[in-house]
């Protein structure tokens, strides 16, 4: 049996992901605020968490609670995707309070790295194949006025990659851990970049200008690929893994 913890699994990419990642020998533990009613229709073997990744002191227990479910002894393989994320406060950091600001930052990097730090706990015995993969963004070194929170998040979420991948090099069974760029996908997450008031966030242009010149991925596209990385025999452990299409870009010019 394979094992995969996916967070954001309510829409777009996490959703995709999850429905892909859908057989017989896998267990899904999906996590999201809103539980996905059709994913959970479609299969018994998932096992929905409806939580929000807000709650930073519970994720200790809610990982806890997922390998309680796990027979590490016939797991054959076991996966953590750091999909979840959110873009809001899109705004200049003045203009911003400081309550969206910590939000910001414990769903797209506290959270990521508590889930990480866990997994690795949970799994450092194990002789199974164990690997994290972290959804980043090019926002991490393509910055925005606006952004500089996702930004930032994303941009530490690589580093954070980069580093446990520097220790895990020196563990007895290492547990594989990379950074993705996806892309750019049409998601609820794009929708929001591009429909901000731009006399708050003038940059909205730029991802108008994006959709309308038919540059975004589909999330199913976008989950084929992150699922054939993740699978991947030389896994580009404590790596950052750009693994969007540039032709896209170049057919457009
Ligand atoms: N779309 C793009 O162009 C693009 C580009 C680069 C990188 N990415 C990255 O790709 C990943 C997926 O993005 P997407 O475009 O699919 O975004 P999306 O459609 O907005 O989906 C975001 C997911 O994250 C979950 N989420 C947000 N806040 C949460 C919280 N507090 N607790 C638990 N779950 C939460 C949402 O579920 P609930 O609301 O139900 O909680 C939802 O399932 C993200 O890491 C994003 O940064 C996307």
């Amino acid at each position: 049996m394979k094992y995969f913890i996916i967070t954001g699994t309510s829409r777009g990419i996490g959703e995709s992901i999850a429905e892909q990642l859908m057989a017989p020998d896998h267990h899904l533990f999906c996590i999201s605020r809103e539980k996905n009613m059709r994913l959970l229709q479609q299969s018994s073997s998932i096992t929905y968490l409806a939580f929000d990744l807000n709650q930073v002191d519970q994720i200790e227990a809610l990982m806890e609670q997922i390998f309680q479910s796990i027979d590490k002894s016939h797991a054959e393989g076991i996966y953590l995707i750091n999909n979840a994320s959110m873009i809001a406060p899109v705004a200049f950091i003045d203009t911003a309070e400081a309550m969206e600001i910590t939000r910001n930052i414990q769903v797209n990097l506290l959270a990521p790295i508590l889930l990480s730090a866990s997994f690795i706990k949970h799994t450092k015995h194990g002789a199974m194949d164990k690997r994290i993969v972290n959804i980043s963004s090019a926002s991490a070194r393509n910055h925005l006025p606006g952004m500089s929170l996702y930004s930032a998040a994303k941009a530490g979420l690589d580093v954070f990659s980069q580093c446990v991948g520097l220790e895990q090099n020196s563990a007895q069974a290492p547990v594989g851990i990379v950074s993705i760029w996806p892309g750019m996908i049409d998601t609820e997450l794009q929708r929001e970049a591009r429909t901000q008031d731009k006399a708050v966030f003038p940059s909205a242009d730029v991802f108008d200008s994006v959709k309308e010149s038919g540059m975004l991925t589909t999330p199913e596209d976008t989950a084929r690929q992150i699922i054939t990385f993740l699978f991947k025999k030389d896994f580009e452990h404590g790596e950052v893994v750009d693994i969007y299409d540039y032709s896209k870009l170049t057919e457009q010019r």
